[in-house]
């Protein structure tokens, strides 16, 4: 290329193109690519017109290199700008994507707290443990002797139908309740004995209120002089603690084997004190659970004197203590694991 008109119409031309094509660019990696291309120093349009200047008669070098410097600066100057209008525009849309609503409420952080009846469970061993009581772990697979024989319910004893039972074998079941634990300890330990034994319970039963699975709490006291006054009194202070100020107790005549006399023990409606409610069903009682004197038999069944001896035992359904406290109407609700429901229980 000898010729500067040449050169001219050959930058009109390249001039014409950048602003058309820099009129549709649409992305500022798109300028930078396409700004590669054209400075290239070997094929780019731009990039290459010194590789011309061999050809160009000395006299003419000076104004030829003068004329590929200014469409060089001309070319920077328009991508220059199309590249800070896009970069504008990107920086824009990334901050708005990326924007938070400092006004909107904060997700409320997921809080952690322990199943109702384990709450429950807490609170009443705390309640007897300031009492003085121990707590036993007994085992949830029995043998029917421990379950029922031991506690003065032999083989055909009609006692036996009240409590539905799942057998494993015919020696071994699923205890059936936390009772059996008693005959353990009075076997094991010398009196005084003061224990609280809780634990998962089985029965082949299954409606709103009873579940195959429950639990319980088991209290026992072996000494001398123990009666069913020092049985009320411990429990008066167990519901006052439980359900609250004023509440106390009422023992009705009841019958367990393993236990005589057997009480069926209510508590005053902590709802309304009396006045009568649907909790209380409109009586000012309601019945929290099974206790009375251990039965002699069951003493000297565990080589305990029963001349020099007595004791006092009662069986607490903790979930139904559960349900009472919380205002649960059905059983299963405790064992859905619905974090929905559980979560609204934290005492
Ligand atoms: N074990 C009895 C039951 O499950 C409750 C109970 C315990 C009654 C201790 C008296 C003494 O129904």
């Amino acid at each position: 290329m000898a010729d500067l008109n040449e050169l001219s119409s050959k930058l009109i031309a390249i001039k014409d193109e950048i602003t058309s094509q820099l009129k549709d660019i649409a992305s500022s990696k798109a300028v930078y690519e396409y700004r590669k291309t054209l400075m290239d120093a070997k094929n780019g349009q731009i990039g290459s017109l010194m590789k011309e200047m061999g050809k160009i008669p000395n006299e003419l070098k000076a104004e030829y290199g003068k004329k590929v410097n200014e469409i060089k600066n001309w070319a920077q100057a328009q991508f220059d700008a199309v590249d800070a209008r896009l970069k504008e525009a990107e920086m824009k849309k990334r901050y708005e994507s990326e924007s938070i609503d400092v006004t909107l409420p904060a997700v409320k952080p997921a809080k952690g707290n322990l199943h109702p009846n384990t709450q429950v469970r807490n609170q009443i061993v705390d309640i007897f443990g300031s009492m003085g009581f121990q707590i036993f772990e007994g085992t949830e697979i029995e043998t029917d002797y421990y379950n029922f024989t031991a506690l003065n319910i032999p083989q055909d004893h009609p006692a036996r139908d009240m409590q539905d039972t799942f057998y494993l074998s015919p020696q071994f079941l699923l205890r059936t309740q936390t009772s059996a634990g008693q005959i353990h300890v009075m076997e094991t330990q010398k009196p005084p004995i003061k224990i609280i034994s809780p634990g998962k319970v089985f029965r082949s039963d299954d409606d709103a209120t009873h579940s195959p699975m429950f639990t319980q709490m088991e209290g026992l006291v072996v000494d001398k002089g123990i009666s069913l006054c020092d049985l009320q009194g411990m429990l008066d202070v167990f519901v006052e603690k439980i359900f609250g100020e004023g509440v106390h107790t009422r023992l009705r005549p009841s019958y367990f084997p393993f236990t005589e006399p057997s009480v069926e023990v209510d508590v005053s409606c902590f709802q309304c004190h009396g006045k009568g409610c649907p909790l209380c069903k409109h009586t000012g009682w309601i019945e929290v659970l099974g206790a009375g004197v251990v039965n002699k038999k069951v003493l000297e069944g565990c080589g305990i004197d029963s001349n020099v001896y007595s004791g006092i035992a009662f069986g607490i359904g903790i979930d139904r203590i559960a349900m009472l406290k919380y205002g649960i109407n059905n059983i299963k609700l405790l064992f859905e694991s619905d974090l929905r429901v559980l979560g609204q229980i934290d005492d």
